[in-house]
């Protein structure tokens, strides 16, 4: 199933690109979207993050060119839905960033950073974009924009980013010509991930773990609310900011420099600060969810269900409450794969990505999937009023050439 998927938008760019450019492509990428098991809003935070890549990918197919431009076709791609759009591009490190940022500026903004990373390209290049990653869910459309970008430039040039060097250019991409100040996660596991593992990733030390996941019995059911609200623009920098202050107040750089016995030691003194209450919950969140990522990680090793679930229940509280990043739909998701609970397969459910809308990422029990995403659906719906989309995935194979 998963299979077919990647083979019918492999198939989709190569037509994609004949259509456009006449010829078949002789450059082809790939790069994942991701689903975060646990660890969420912790990454700016210099936390752990337990994220897997997930088995929706962008395709880039390409050619080089005599031209010095690259022109490149886009079908549903980038933060904006275009249904079918062209940009050309500068091959060039100085690039300014656009003020409106749009899909152009993921992909101008990586092959920017690209060169300035040391890889040179001797010709333009014709490229076509195709993705089944879904915009706007909350499961790294635009990273992975950015990584399948990168691997395209990478195979181009003959210059191999090492190691980190390619998931923190894309996030430079990200921060300066798409204007979001995200953290580090997604580009890492849409640029690393490993079939059947999770990746652990401290964001202090930007190393990366694996951690196998392949227990067959155990399936990660992924359920898109469909609802996508208009306030992330302002919310995702402020709450980061706020992280920010709290961990300042307390002489440091970063809130995972504090553990949570000294947070509620300096309750009274964050209390005292303007919006003392509102900082000192996005703290607790962020210092909190720290503990539970490590505890789930722990837990999804042994085979410990029970304590995966109280972990991911935890995290989805935190993030409804204290750090305030859900909204009713999503929260109507999550209980109701609550009500179907371990004893009908549901072994725990929380809200993933950056929030406001979005998915909602549930462990389930391998032979009760269809029927859990079926009673979402049809609760969802009868709740809500609208339609919830699913998916199962395995962790699945980060960017590669193919
Ligand atoms: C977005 C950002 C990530 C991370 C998550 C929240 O996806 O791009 O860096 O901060 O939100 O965990």
């Amino acid at each position: 199933m998963a299979d077919q998927l990647f083979d019918n938008l492999l198939a989709d760019a190569k037509e994609f690109f004949r259509e456009k450019f006449g010829a078949a492509p002789t450059v082809l990428v790939a790069a994942p979207g991701r689903v975060n098991l646990i660890g969420e809003h912790t990454d700016y935070n210099g936390g752990y993050v337990f994220p897997m890549a997930i088995e929706r990918y962008t395709i880039i197919a390409a050619t080089p060119t005599d031209s010095d431009k690259a022109t490149i076709w886009t079908k549903d791609c980038g933060k904006k839905m275009v249904p079918s759009a062209a940009g050309e591009f500068a091959l060039r490190a100085d690039v300014k960033p656009e003020e409106q940022p749009d899909w152009t500026s993921y992909v101008q903004g990586t092959i920017s950073c690209c060169l300035r990373k040391g890889a040179t390209l001797k010709s333009g290049f014709d490229a076509v974009i195709v993705s089944n990653v879904p915009l706007g869910g909350g499961l790294s459309s635009s990273a992975s924009l950015e990584v399948s970008v990168a691997t395209l430039i990478e195979e181009l040039s003959g210059h191999k980013f090492e190691g980190s060097e390619k998931p923190l250019l894309c996030v430079d991409a990200e921060h300066e010509y798409a204007r979001m100040p995200c953290g580090i996660m997604d580009q890492f596991i849409s640029a690393l991930g490993q079939k059947d593992c999770a990746m652990l990733l401290d964001c202090l030390t930007e190393k990366p773990e694996m951690v196998p996941m392949s227990d067959p019995t155990v399936s990660v059911l992924i359920t898109n609310s469909n609802v996508k609200h208009a306030l992330t623009g302002s919310e995702y920098p402020e709450r980061r900011a706020s992280c920010k202050a709290v961990a300042e107040a307390l002489g440091r750089k970063l809130l995972r420099e504090v553990s949570m016995d000294e947070l509620l030691a300096s309750k009274d003194k964050i209390l005292a600060m303007e919006n003392g209450e509102t900082l000192f919950k996005r703290a607790r969140h962020a210092v909190g969810e720290d503990v539970r990522t490590l505890k789930m990680k722990d837990a999804l090793v042994a085979g410990d269900w029970a304590t995966v679930g109280e972990q991911m229940r935890a995290s989805h509280d935190s993030l409804r409450d204290d750090y305030e990043v859900s909204c009713s739909e999503i929260d109507a998701l999550v209980e109701i794969a609550r009500s179907i609970g371990p004893d009908g397969g549901a072994i725990g459910s929380r809200i993933t990505g950056g929030g406001f809308g979005g998915c909602v990422v549930t462990l389930v029990k391998t032979d009760k999937a269809d029927e859990i995403a079926e009673k979402m659906a049809r609760e969802y719906k009868a709740r809500v009023g609208k339609d919830a989309t699913f998916f199962v995935t395995r962790p699945a194979q980060g960017a590669r050439v193919l």
